[in-house]
């Protein structure tokens, strides 16, 4: 069916409402939340007669008019610390638990709260006890993307946490096991019951600058589900460093607060690749056939007792709509002037290549004629550039982030810009659109939201940004360590294909390795120059001293591209540098800021620096969700493990 673009208007997100100040003797006031995640509908399809989604996301506890997907901003500012009680309330009306909207994966390594998974008071990997879907209540747990947070208020993987419903299967374990209890951590002096609270405390100090940040889940496993049903939000931590700069939308307000845009001229943008059923409901695929391209009656995997290859499990998702703030391909009504766009990719596992044309299909387009560089982009994952860089279009790997200046001055009222995507429909491996690769489908994936012109209502008085000086830029110091990590893929090494209809070839049973596509990509250390892969649940090998600044050589024996996220740290691109060759590359002009996520692209080296100054346990991956989800996520610890 089609599904008509440019109907609805672009929602954007308001801020989440705090549910007290909490005032300090000798330290800033607290800013303090009550967010839950909850289950409702929403009109993500066209409002002309297409059915409403069930979705989940995150809302002010007893306010249900802030449910939306995506959810309401968090506003902070610099140096005032942001508490959050993150309740999980995926219960029905009945108090019963929600089972997930999607289905779930029981042969991978995830946060299972059955108890056959917990061996006495230790967590055990649970994974190939079964291989039904998986209807239990849903494990919950919220990072905040980007955030230096001491560890247990990061959001661990495996430091979840079940919703307090009454009807929990007898012996499921409440919460996942880290340090003990997390979600009895001392942010909470009235918390003396550590069984089945439904919720965590979390504090963030917001000691870092001005950025965009995100939040969303990250239970072990089920991150790219639960994403995928919706809890995901913007974080825009704001500082003084802001206040002159004269931004769109951005200036402080008479009251000095700086918590929200004084008007819709500063708008976040969360892009992400959905999929949809007939009735609406969201389409996540349920077997390993989609990945082949085959229907499910087409190709049947025999999994032998102790195959290695996840059945439901995909190495990637690719959606066929664009969903922006939670509507598909919307329409921003814009003034002739300048706007501050902060786009999220949110996708699963999908690149984005950006692109502002002046008709609709990219095909028969002409790129904006008058303007050489539609974007000016001033800042990134972990805040402002060193200085503006203008560019034709904007690559961004999921989870990055760019803060943007777009100027429509040059258009008139009736006239209509689109924001296309040329990135391709299936995993990027770097290279050009359309000499590398084929870009995404013009009717569908390779157009994102319209912009339509209005007539402009005031002067715009914001900063020209060509001329803008951005705050400035502090380095990281000299590295006392240099440290290689890899990525890696791994093939199966005993698969057991039917082929029930179509050309397929039987595979067979085989002891031998045979290609089925990657059964997992891994990160991992480098011997001597030797890949060696390691899964989650291996010992811990990345082990930063405390107060150290490291270098990290991320080397990608991978085919694909994969962004590569560390937790707590804001990063330097140091440069790239493909194997085998004496030279490297400079980050591109718009990674030349602090960023938390970076693309390695395959057959490359991509080096890193970082500084690492809260002691304690966290976690880095890819941050495509498919493969985060199986396998490639490994623990680090800032100090000694065992202090
Ligand atoms: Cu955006 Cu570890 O996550
Ligand atoms: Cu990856």
């Amino acid at each position: 069916e089609d599904i008509p673009k440019y109907v609805d208007p672009l929602v954007i997100p308001p801020v989440m409402p705090k549910a007290d100040t909490i005032m300090q003797q000798g330290g800033p006031p607290i800013d303090y939340y009550e967010i839950e995640v909850v289950q409702f509908q929403q009109q993500i399809l066209p409002s002309t007669g297409f059915p409403k989604t069930p979705v989940w996301s995150y809302g002010a506890v007893g306010h249900p008019e802030t449910r939306n997907y995506p959810a309401f901003t968090i506003e902070a500012q610099v140096n005032r610390p942001t508490r959050v009680k993150w309740v999980n309330n995926l219960v029905d009306e009945n108090g019963d638990f929600l089972p997930h909207l999607l289905p779930v994966d029981q042969t991978l390594h995830w946060a299972n709260p059955s108890q056959d998974c917990i061996d006495g008071t230790t967590r055990t990997d649970c994974r190939g006890q079964s291989q039904e879907t998986y209807t239990g209540p849903v494990p919950i747990v919220t990072h905040v993307h980007g955030m230096r947070v001491a560890p247990e208020s990061d959001g661990y993987p495996e430091a979840w946490w079940l919703p307090a419903a009454n009807n929990l299967p007898p012996g499921s374990d409440p919460s996942g096991t880290l340090f003990g209890d997390i979600t009895t951590t001392d942010a909470d002096p009235n918390n003396d019951n550590p069984g089945n609270l439904g919720y965590a405390l979390f504090q963030y100090p917001n000691d870092q600058p001005s950025a965009t940040l995100w939040y969303h889940d990250h239970a072990l496993g089920i991150t790219r589900l639960n994403v995928y049903a919706g809890p995901a939000g913007f974080y825009l931590l704001r500082g003084e460093e802001e206040d002159n700069l004269n931004l769109p939308g951005s200036a402080p307000k008479p009251d000095g607060n700086r918590q929200g845009p004084q008007k819709f001229f500063e708008i976040p943008i969360a892009i992400q690749d959905r999929s949809f059923n007939e009735d609406g409901s969201l389409f996540y695929p349920d077997n390993r056939a989609f990945f082949e391209g085959l229907s499910p009656d087409q190709l049947k995997i025999d999994f032998l007792p102790d195959s290695d290859v996840p059945p439901i499990w995909n190495p990637e998702f690719f959606g066929n709509t664009m969903v922006v703030n939670g509507r598909t391909w919307p329409v921003l009504q814009v003034e002739p002037r300048r706007y501050r766009f902060r786009f999220l990719n949110g996708s699963n596992s999908r690149f984005l290549i950006l692109k502002a044309v002046t008709a609709a299909q990219p095909d028969n387009s002409t790129t904006w004629s008058n303007l050489t560089d539609e974007f000016v982009q001033i800042g990134a994952d972990g805040g402002f550039l060193p200085q503006p860089v203008a560019l034709d279009e904007l690559l961004m790997a999921p989870a990055e982030r760019a803060d943007v200046i777009v100027d429509f001055s040059g258009f008139a009222p009736g006239e209509a810009i689109y924001l296309v995507n040329v990135g391709p429909d299936e995993p990027f491996g770097g290279g050009r659109p359309g000499v590398d690769f084929e870009p995404a489908n013009p009717e569908t994936t390779g157009q994102v939201m319209k912009f339509q012109v209005v007539p402009l209502t005031e002067p715009d008085p914001s900063a020209n940004p060509d001329t803008l000086v951005l705050p400035s830029f502090e380095e990281l110091g000299p590295s006392t360590h240099t440290r290689q990590v890899s990525l890696n893929e791994e093939e199966s090494q005993e698969v057991c294909v039917k082929v029930q209809k179509g050309k397929v070839q039987q595979i067979g049973c085989s002891p031998e390795a045979e290609e089925f596509g990657p059964i997992a990509a891994l990160l991992g250390t480098l011997h001597n120059g030797m890949a060696n892969p390691l899964f989650w649940e291996n010992t811990i090998t990345e082990n930063p001293a405390l107060g150290s600044t490291e270098i990290w050589e991320i080397y990608n024996f991978t085919e694909d591209a994969h962004p590569i996220h560390l937790h707590l740290v804001q990063f330097q691109v140091l440069n790239r540098q493909p194997f085998g060759d004496d030279g490297s590359s400079d980050p591109q002009p718009w990674e030349t800021g602090f960023k938390d996520t970076v693309i390695a692209l395959p057959g490359e080296i991509t080096r890193i620096k970082a500084k690492f100054d809260i002691p304690g346990l966290y976690v880095w991956h890819c941050h495509i969700l498919e493969h985060e989800d199986n396998e490639m996520m490994r623990p680090y610890c800032v100090g000694d493990p065992a202090n």
